[in-house]
């Protein structure tokens, strides 16, 4: 069967289908490990968005997920468009308002302003809004672009399918509204959550002391969110998981130490608008090195109503088979390295 030439050039370049569509947008593309300032990525005109962008695609992602910034100026908005891949948007800055259109009826519309955490619904038609006159506005997106143009790479049905997920989106006009409901498991079950950091947070001491937490479910997604804040002179436990767990710092100032099991811990330091991707299971521990407490947001697979990955028992003691390295079986050094940075702010390390 003979093969056209532009498949061979696939082959030859040895890219991804995804990785051929992403270079092709004519925006940068970020890698690496982390991100110390999402408001200060600079960003290109992308035209199918009719905005400015830039994809991060870190390591720790595993090419199971990706995320891009997009910036849209005072007045502006993004081009039409739908596709069969999931977005979860963090708006960074600005405010604004977003339509998405409805199955068989008129498109509805929500607005959003910096903090708000949302999710288009499967293949709906959507469109952004900046409601500002004088700002600009900056979101990031996580998005599952890789596994699904990868599996299917055919761009037509990936963009322009017309199949509609009644399941997850019927079309009611409160879809946006806000509001939601408590499961199970501090799952808060929402379409959108107009200000993450006015999220009741709920008790969490597996993961450390004084810890809260709260996950969240977002328009019956297969990615999900989590929110986590931990006190002053606290640390969180070690532990891993699956790649993909965008962790954008949205309180406070500290630092991750990452690595490979064996190996030597990387430090990548944090403040307000960073982020940073542990990679598949490697060994990955937050400190709060600040004088307030710290907070982040984890846009994330494996919710808690679809899973995709087995569950690999992130809170269970490493020396049982599970993913968590206990406060007893931590390296000293991890502790001497975070009272020595703290003391020199004049803050101690809680018990
Ligand atoms: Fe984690």
């Amino acid at each position: 069967v003979p093969i056209d030439a532009e498949r061979l050039g696939f082959i030859a370049s040895g890219k991804s289908s995804y990785e051929e569509w992403r270079d092709a947008q004519g925006i940068p593309v970020v890698t690496g490990f982390h991100i110390p300032d999402l408001k200060q990525v600079p960003v290109q005109p992308w035209d199918r968005k009719g905005v400015k962008g830039t994809f991060l695609d870190l390591e720790g992602t595993g090419d199971t997920n990706d995320a891009y910034i997009l910036e849209i100026p005072s007045g502006g908005s993004t081009s039409p468009a739908r596709q069969m891949f999931e977005e979860l948007i963090y708006v960074l800055d600005g405010r604004g308002s977003t339509t998405v259109e409805v199955p068989g009826g008129s498109p509805i519309s929500f607005e959003w302003g910096a903090g708000a955490l949302f999710a288009i619904p499967l293949n709906c038609g959507y469109r952004h809004f900046n409601a500002s006159g004088e700002h600009s506005a900056r979101m990031i997106a996580v998005t599952s672009a890789p596994v699904v143009i990868n599996l299917f790479h055919n761009l037509d049905f990936v963009f322009n399918c017309p199949f509609e997920f009644t399941d997850r989106f019927s079309g009611a006009s409160d879809f946006f509204k806000g509001d939601g409901r408590s499961l199970p498991g501090r799952v808060w079950d929402t379409n959108l959550v107009p200000d993450v950091l006015s999220l009741p947070l709920l008790t969490w001491d597996e993961r450390g002391k004084g810890s809260t937490n709260r996950m969240i479910e977002l328009a019956d997604s297969s990615m999900c969110a989590h929110v986590s804040e931990f006190p002053v002179g606290s640390y969180k436990k070690a532990h891993r998981h699956g790649p993909g767990a965008h962790v954008i710092i949205i309180g406070g100032e500290g630092y991750t130490l990452m690595w490979r099991e064996g190996e030597e811990p990387q430090k990548f330091d944090w403040t307000t608008g960073s982020l940073v991707v542990p990679p598949n299971m490697w060994f990955h521990q937050h400190f709060n090195g600040g004088a307030t407490p710290a907070k982040y947001l984890a846009l994330r697979w494996n919710s808690a109503k679809y899973k995709v990955f087995a569950d690999t028992g992130i809170a269970d003691d490493v020396k049982n088979g599970g993913n968590q390295i206990e406060s007893r079986d931590e390296d000293p050094r991890v502790r001497a390295q975070f009272e020595s940075l703290l003391a020199a702010k004049g803050v101690s390390v809680r018990a």
